[in-house]
């Protein structure tokens, strides 16, 4: 086959790949890849996320965290496509990523510690607070001047997220689990469609996990979508409607819960030495 041909065949076999992704696809991620010097850290990796919770899963250093960083532009992909909400964000920056509607939570948090709960959601922008969350926080009730609405919402929002008895806590203090749902709620006030988030309950305790989920539930009915790493694998297959299997830079598999549990290539790869 000359060059051609099988680059027109690559072209064929992109054109079937997006017609068979659905029209409820949010992000779609065709072969990318990064390397940092001869780590192959992503290795052509393909998958698409809808609306709901999708879980995102792998042993440890099978490139769920780099996906992060190059779908929301933190670092440049050295090759392949991201896609979000029907346009092309490859080569976007971090900010205008989120100004589409794409945010992201760090494996460690990134609260800025020097300050309060509340002086930390106060930098999310008044005029950005959206009207699904102002909906789901208070049921659509409106405020009254912007900085006594956005002081309002900030109150609510620590409340939503079990924070309000250390709203005024410097960030620093908080333990490792309240200062990852301090981020998570950080990321919310941007009003993004969709909500990346690494191991968001890892150091959360067990009944707070179930409210934070909980809570995300909630919110994926208010038209949120989410992409959750997690490790605890039960709290994966219980809360998410799809699961995607990343295994050295790979999508190994994605499908409902019932079938990834049982799918053998996912048994061996957990199995398979790299412990999480
Ligand atoms: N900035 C970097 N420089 C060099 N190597 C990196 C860098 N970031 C990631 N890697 C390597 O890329 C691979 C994938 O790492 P990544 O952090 O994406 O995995 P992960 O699936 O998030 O793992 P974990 O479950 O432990 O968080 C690993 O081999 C890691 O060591
Ligand atoms: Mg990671």
């Amino acid at each position: 086959m000359s060059e051609n041909e099988s680059a027109s065949e690559n072209d064929n076999e992109r054109e079937r790949e997006r017609e068979s992704d659905t029209d409820e696809d949010l992000l779609v991620v065709e072969d990318l890849r990064k390397s940092f010097g001869g780590i192959r850290a992503l290795e052509g990796v393909s998958l698409s996320v809808g609306p709901g919770i999708t879980g995102l899963i792998g042993p440890n250093g099978a490139g769920k965290t780099t996906l992060f960083n190059c779908v929301t532009g933190a670092i440049p992909p050295d090759g392949g496509t991201v896609r979000f909400d029907g346009g092309d964000i490859t080569d976007d920056r971090p900010a205008r990523v989120a100004e589409r509607g794409l945010v992201r939570t760090f494996q460690i948090p990134r609260e800025l510690s020097g300050m309060t709960v509340r002086e930390n959601l106060l930098l999310g922008p008044p005029d950005q607070y959206g009207e699904r969350l102002t909906g789901a926080l208070r049921r659509g009730e409106r405020f009254g001047d912007d900085e006594r609405r956005a002081r309002e919402q900030v109150a609510e929002l620590a409340e939503f997220f079990e924070l309000g008895s250390v709203i005024d806590e410097p960030a620093g203090n908080l333990s490792g689990g309240q200062r990852k749902l301090l981020e998570l709620a950080r990321a919310l006030l941007t009003d993004p469609d969709l909500l990346l988030l690494d191991e968001p309950i890892a150091g959360v305790n067990p009944t707070l996990e179930g409210r934070i989920l909980d809570r995300l539930h909630d919110l994926t009915e208010r038209g949120y979508a989410f992409l959750i790493v997690e490790h605890d694998i039960d709290v994966i297959m219980e809360h998410c409607e799809r699961v995607i299997v990343m295994h050295q830079g790979q999508t190994l598999t994605a499908g409902s819960p019932e079938a990834v549990r049982s799918d053998e290539r996912v048994i061996e790869a957990y199995l398979g030495g790299e412990a999480e």
